[in-house]
């Protein structure tokens, strides 16, 4: 996408209504607010690293009764899912752009009571491993972030990243509640799992494997 055409999806991006940016200088106060947002008292569930907001979008029109939030840097990207949202008119998606890493300036202990990432990048080389978004220090941030008994979830065609991400939720204390390592290995997939974003569609062309893993935080 050229220059003047990202350009332009940031603007009409900038006046959408389902948008929030990190730029704003209030965005800091809706930490421990979000619901505030939606008008209404429903549990929180995140997708991160939401790219076109696939997931966030599906889920939120299989479940009316949950407030979902889709965060991405890109914001040609989030323009798509927003867009998409309003056009169905739904009201229970916020899509917030922001760097993950600075999401506990945003939103308060406890606040969301689900996280899915959804086909993040997998930085292969040991130089990218800080980035990788199951990364130790990512998992603290979403201990904090997320409920006692709240739900982790991953889903990623990249069999080293999987490894890792389960390697570093044990070795911090997560309980595996689900590991499956080829989702459509099944005809049976869950309704959840079957859902499947850009880069999906991408993957299972290329003829890869799909892995999932769900995970509950440790006690703090
Ligand atoms: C490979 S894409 C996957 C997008 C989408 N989940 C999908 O499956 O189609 C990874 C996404 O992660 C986002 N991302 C990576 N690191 C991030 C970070 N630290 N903060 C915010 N977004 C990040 C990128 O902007 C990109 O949209």
């Amino acid at each position: 996408m050229g220059r003047p055409a990202k350009k332009k999806l940031r603007g009409e991006m900038n006046a959408f209504p389902n948008v929030i940016q990190y730029t704003q200088s209030d965005a800091k106060n809706l930490q421990g607010r979000w619901q505030s947002q939606f008008k209404n008292h429903n549990p929180l569930i995140l997708e991160l690293a939401c790219g076109k907001g696939d997931y966030t979008v599906a889920l939120a029109e299989l479940f009316s009764d949950k407030n979902f939030i889709g965060v991405d840097l890109k914001g040609e990207r989030i323009w798509r899912g927003a867009k998409t949202a309003l056009e169905k008119k739904l009201t229970n998606v916020l899509f917030f752009r922001s760097y993950i890493d600075h999401l506990a300036e945003y939103f308060s202990a406890a606040e969301a009571q689900e996280i899915w990432i959804t086909f993040p990048d997998p930085h292969p080389t040991t130089k990218g491993a800080r980035k990788r978004l199951t990364a130790p220090r990512f998992l603290t941030l979403y201990q904090k972030i997320l409920q006692p008994q709240g739900r982790l979830h991953l889903k990623t065609d990249d069999e080293a990243l999987f490894d890792f991400s389960l390697r570093g939720l044990k070795e911090a204390g997560w309980q595996i509640t689900e590991e499956i390592r080829d989702i459509y290995k099944t005809t049976d997939v869950a309704p959840l799992l079957s859902i499947q974003t850009t880069y999906e569609k991408r993957h299972l062309a290329a003829g890869k494997k799909i892995y999932y893993l769900q995970a509950v935080p440790p006690e703090a």
